[in-house]
């Protein structure tokens, strides 16, 4: 993705990973004890007892082993954050996650704001293990914690005009330092078609391995479309905005010519600087094909019939 430079931190800010993986790793049992000293805003009895009662998630079922917690959590991208696969675990812990709201705005019957709290009370929540590819290259399998999107659309209540839906994430330079460097049109403003908002893979993810989402992969609540490349997955969402005309993205107004708007994974079509035939899971060595649709395809290729994939890449 982008090649960028400076480093406006002092490391005196920084917190070490190793000091921040201490405060996040707890087990489900530690949880009841140690939660609310952990994160004292966030975790009211009633989230708390939400995340000891994630549900299996209902599909599709994956043989794959799930990547190890630390891999998925201290390699990233969050450009908000700084641009080195580590600057999201070290930089992150300024992110605030309480209070939190989700506006709703443009093509629906009444812009309204949904609060964090109320929006965790929306639908049961489920454990999705999903196969997750960047288009750099890298894939995991992740089990995160959340429901359909379709709940978030649905609340929303779209008008007939409303195609596409946009997600609009934070930007605030006093907790993101790096949105003060403009190598992205701030803010990272990611979109699908409502279809594809819609489909049951989609989730609106608000946890990982059982927890609430780390801050570096996008707490309180992001998005995860698991036939797309990872950026298609807007972290840390703070808008979602519904249009009639195919917006452009943050990273279709970076580099048209690399990122599409639809960026379904797709081993046939070669990033302009690199090929997407094979990725590499994180913590392994060999190198493995990539699927079609990151092998979701029985389930969303009917989303895109008669669409030519090659040029709406
Ligand atoms: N969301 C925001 N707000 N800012 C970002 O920089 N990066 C995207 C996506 N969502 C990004 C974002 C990219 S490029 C990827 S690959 C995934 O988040 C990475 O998610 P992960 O760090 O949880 O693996």
């Amino acid at each position: 993705m982008p090649t960028f430079r400076p480093p406006p931190i002092a490391p005196s800010e920084i917190t070490p990973p190793e000091v921040h993986a201490a405060r996040r790793r707890f087990s489900a049992g530690m949880a009841l004890g140690l939660l609310g000293a952990a994160l004292p805003a966030v975790a009211n009895q009633e989230t708390r007892r939400r995340f000891d009662a994630v549900i299996p998630g209902r599909y599709p079922p994956l043989e794959d082993k799930p990547t190890s917690y630390k891999d998925v959590t201290t390699y990233g991208n969050f450009y908000e954050f700084g641009p080195d696969k580590d600057s999201p675990v070290r930089n992150a812990h300024r992110l605030r996650v309480r209070p939190w709201t989700v506006a709703v705005e443009g093509e629906v019957k009444t812009p309204r704001i949904f609060d964090i709290e109320d929006i965790l009370r929306w639908a049961p929540l489920e454990e999705r293990i999903y196969r997750f590819r960047c288009v750099e290259g890298w894939s995991a399998i992740i089990p995160w914690v959340g429901f359909p999107l379709a709940e978030l659309i649905r609340r929303s209540e779209p008008t007939g005009n409303a195609r596409f839906v946009e997600f609009w994430t934070l930007a605030d330079p006093e907790q993101m330092p790096y949105v003060r460097v403009p190598f992205l049109d701030w803010p990272y403003i990611e979109a699908l078609r409502i279809d594809e908002a819609m489909h049951p893979l989609a989730l609106l993810a608000v946890g990982m391995y059982g927890e609430h989402m780390p801050k570096q992969n996008g707490a309180p609540l992001r998005v995860v479309v698991p036939w797309k490349y990872g950026f298609k997955g807007a972290k840390s969402i703070v808008k979602v905005r519904f249009v009639e005309q195919q917006p452009p993205t943050v990273w279709t107004k970076a580099a048209p010519d690399e990122y599409g708007f639809y960026s379904n994974v797709n081993p046939d079509v070669p990033h302009k600087r690199w090929s997407q035939s094979h990725e590499r899971r994180l913590g392994e060595f060999f190198k493995r094909k990539t699927l079609p649709f990151n092998g979701y395809a029985d389930q969303v290729a009917s989303l895109y019939a008669g669409m030519d994939l090659r040029r709406n890449f």
